[in-house]
């Protein structure tokens, strides 16, 4: 129902990105976009990069006077470190070509991306693998975070680890009155967006030993949609199943490994103290707990989806490992450093928001399908859940 493509280079002009399927007469709010970019750029452990950006989306076609036009709505991120690459990543042939990047980062696409695209320069890889990239799906998202509110439903992430900080796999509620105003208040206003202070403190103090070291953390992170009405998604086939587009997606995140859905460690607890009772009352359905993660069958059941994602460390390290110099074939000592970021799990959890948007977005469309927002509005409203 929704579909959206990214293009642009780490070091070129800018990003761009696409969104077709968005309804007509969403009200479209630029500055609440760019306050989603800005939110991406932060948490502790970023790199001199994101001080040199302040991403923001200018609009370049599919909205009018503040309000979605029903035709595809493009996004355009100016990249401002542009200035300095243009010579170096310059479209029409050179002169005199930059010297070639030849040292293969392990952990990252320069191995495997200059294997399959045939590149004698691992630049040519590493322009568009490189997490840039994610600014552009952070812009779709925010769309879909404005069409999503427009129906009561509302995404958020926390950090859960970093490194061996915190306590991923603790017994916690899931449920709705986990999820208050106040928690995320406190997620805001941390600098690793961790809403516990004892923990924020000791994750700071892990990045820092870490980036004495010259080395990356790497971490897990929670994103949680509440407000999302029973229905979406379904066991009918294998992709149309909810967690298993989620799981898609947001495996999509560069550096993502693993993705659970729900209650931590479930597999290893017997049914009795996993599944989550179904209850009815005049409020309405609802379970006691929510150990599915708000995913029954591959359809949502109207408590609060929650995922956590777990994050590889990233591979740019300012002590590199070895590797091979991909251009002689020589085991090398040590690869390459190039500016880094040294944790970017908080952000990671930004970019995870975005993606968990993108695919309710999706899913709503595709139940409560419409070309303008009055006619998913009647859709809704014209669905009764028994
Ligand atoms: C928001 C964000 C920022 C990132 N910044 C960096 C970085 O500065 N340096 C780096 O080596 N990797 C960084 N990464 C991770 C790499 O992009 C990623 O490891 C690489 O593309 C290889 O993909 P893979 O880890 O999924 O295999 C970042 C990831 C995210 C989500």
């Amino acid at each position: 129902m929704l579909r959206f493509l990214t293009a642009g280079e780490s070091h070129g002009p800018c990003l761009i990105a696409t969104i077709e399927g968005i309804p007509a007469n969403l009200p479209f709010d630029n500055v609440a976009l760019n306050a989603e970019l800005r939110r991406r750029q932060g948490g502790y452990g970023r790199g001199a990069r994101m001080r040199l950006e302040q991403d923001h989306a200018e609009v370049l076609a599919g909205v009018r006077h503040g309000k979605t036009l029903g035709s595809p709505i493009t996004l355009r991120i100016e990249n401002k470190d542009w200035a300095n690459w243009q010579e170096r990543m310059s479209a029409a042939p050179v002169a005199e070509p930059p010297e070639a990047v030849t040292r293969a980062r392990p952990g990252h696409a320069d191995f495997t991306g200059a294997i399959k695209y045939h590149q004698d320069d691992i630049r040519n890889v590493i322009e568009r693998s490189s997490s840039r990239e994610t600014a552009a799906r952070v812009a779709v998202g925010g769309v879909c975070r404005q069409f999503l509110a427009q129906f009561g439903i509302a995404v958020h992430s926390h950090v859960l680890a970093i490194g061996p900080v915190g306590d991923p796999a603790a017994p916690r509620d899931l449920g709705p009155a986990a999820w208050h105003d106040d928690f995320w208040a406190r997620v805001e206003a941390s600098p690793v967006r961790c809403a516990d202070a004892d923990l924020t403190a000791q994750m700071i103090a892990h990045i820092d030993r870490i980036r004495k070291a010259g080395d990356t953390a790497g971490g897990i992170f929670e994103v949680v949609a509440t407000g999302v009405p029973i229905g979406l998604g379904s066991y009918s086939q294998w992709d149309r199943r909810l967690g298993a587009r989620l799981g898609q997606a947001l495996l999509s995140i560069p550096s993502s490994k693993g993705v659970e859905i729900g209650g931590c460690g479930t597999a290893a607890q017997p049914g009795s103290q996993v599944h989550d009772v179904l209850r009815h009352d005049a409020a309405g359905w609802s379970h006691l707990t929510n150990n599915a993660g708000g995913i029954e069958g591959g359809i949502s059941n109207g408590e609060p989806i929650v995922a956590r994602v777990a994050l590889k460390p990233i591979p740019t390290l300012a002590h590199p490992l070895p590797s091979v110099d991909l251009a002689t074939g020589e085991n090398i000592d040590t690869s390459r450093y190039e500016r880094s970021d040294v944790c970017v799990v908080p952000a990671g959890g930004v970019v995870g928001e975005a993606m968990l948007a993108i695919v309710l977005a999706d899913a709503l469309l595709e139940k409560f399908g419409g070309d303008s927002l009055e006619e998913v509005r009647a859709h809704v409203a014209a669905t009764s859940e028994l």
